[in-house]
């Protein structure tokens, strides 16, 4: 693992995931999730280079001492750092698409890399051995072949020479290195693509990011929450008491649309109504971390940076009927219950 070939398709294969993790799933924090797959690539590179170097244990070591090759410069304190970097960053910087602008320079520069050691391979490896293995023929005879020295010398010398002409068929060292190396390099940049190309493309016309037709105002007693799966949100109809006590000072009564993706690290958010804290029953609670919000999607407790985030809801003041337009969402606030919307 100490040459240089042993990092870069790693270093390749983890931008190509990345892409992938930010194309299938666009989470916040994707940088976060790419960067601790790094990581742990970094770390199992690591302890098998360190292994390499270490050599066999005691009972298997060779009696005589051989002398010891320095070992080749290790590329993974630098892709653990990256890492780490990665994941501080895709925490404090909650942006969809992070990890694919991360993995487009990855990508590159492990290709770049790649194809200089694949050169610098391709440069060291010796000429092949012109007196190759025996070949049987199609007439059943046995040759062997000779060097093109031998036959230089012997034809100088006046020997007769039989030439007889074999189909040999050999993947050399070199051409599986390009191989590899070109079709990696396509496959990368077809995916690169693809992901720039999907991430352009204009979304929303249904589902999530659109806008939901939630029900009708007269369906939703004051003091219920309804989960509404085609938006990823909660219904929260807050009444008096329940707005008085998430903001004494401004909060009102009405509806609120909360999106059920915790703040913190983006877990769905339950509502747990037997759940008790603060000597009151009924919140939302986080599984993942445990961050607790009131009615109003107030946080309360844990390590979520902020309350539950709402998204705009629009209600027909006629029929009643209740629209919430998913793709516009305001990051959630400790007065999120000022937000209410009357029904
Ligand atoms: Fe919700 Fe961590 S993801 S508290």
């Amino acid at each position: 693992m100490t040459g240089r070939l042993s990092v870069w398709p790693a270093v390749f294969g983890i931008a190509l995931a990345m892409i992938l993790v930010t194309v299938v799933e666009p989470v916040t924090h994707s940088l976060a999730y790419a960067s601790s797959a790094v990581v742990l690539i970094a770390l199992l590179g690591w302890i098998l280079e360190a292994r390499d170097v270490a050599g066999p244990p005691p009972e298997v070591e060779p009696e005589h001492e051989e002398e010891e090759t320095p070992p080749g410069l290790t590329y993974w304190p630098f892709v653990l750092a990256l890492g780490i970097v990665g994941i501080a960053v895709g925490l404090l910087w909650a942006w969809e698409y992070s990890a694919l602008i991360a993995a487009i320079p990855l990508a590159l520069s492990s290709s770049a890399g790649w194809m200089s050691a694949v050169q610098q391979d391709a440069e060291s490896t010796p000429a092949p051995d012109q007196t190759g293995p025996a070949i049987v023929t199609a007439s059943g005879k046995i040759l062997t072949p000779v060097s093109d020295q031998v036959l230089t010398t012997q034809a100088a010398g006046g020997a007769a020479i039989a030439l007889e002409r074999t189909e040999v068929r050999q993947v050399s060292r070199r051409g599986l290195l390009r191989l590899t190396f070109w079709t990696g390099l396509l496959a990368g940049l077809g995916a690169i693509a693809g992901a720039t190309i999907d991430m352009l493309y204009p979304r929303g016309i249904t589902g999530f990011g659109s806008l939901i037709a939630a029900g009708n105002a007269s369906q939703f007693s004051p003091g219920t929450r309804t989960e509404i799966n085609a938006g990823k949100f909660w219904l929260v109809h807050l009444s008096d008491e329940q707005a008085r006590i998430s903001d004494p000072e401004n909060g009102k009564a009405g509806f609120l649309a909360l999106w059920w993706k915790c703040p913190h690290l983006g877990c769905t958010i339950p509502f747990r109504a037997n759940h008790t804290f603060a000597e009151r029953r009924g919140w939302f609670l986080c599984p993942c971390h445990g961050s607790t919000y009131d009615n109003a999607g107030v946080r309360v407790f844990g390590p979520a940076p902020r309350s539950m985030d709402r998204m705009e809801v629009m209600i027909d003041s006629d029929s009643g009927r209740i629209s919430v337009n998913t793709g516009a969402i305001s990051k959630g606030t400790t007065d999120n219950a000022k937000f209410a919307v009357e029904g």
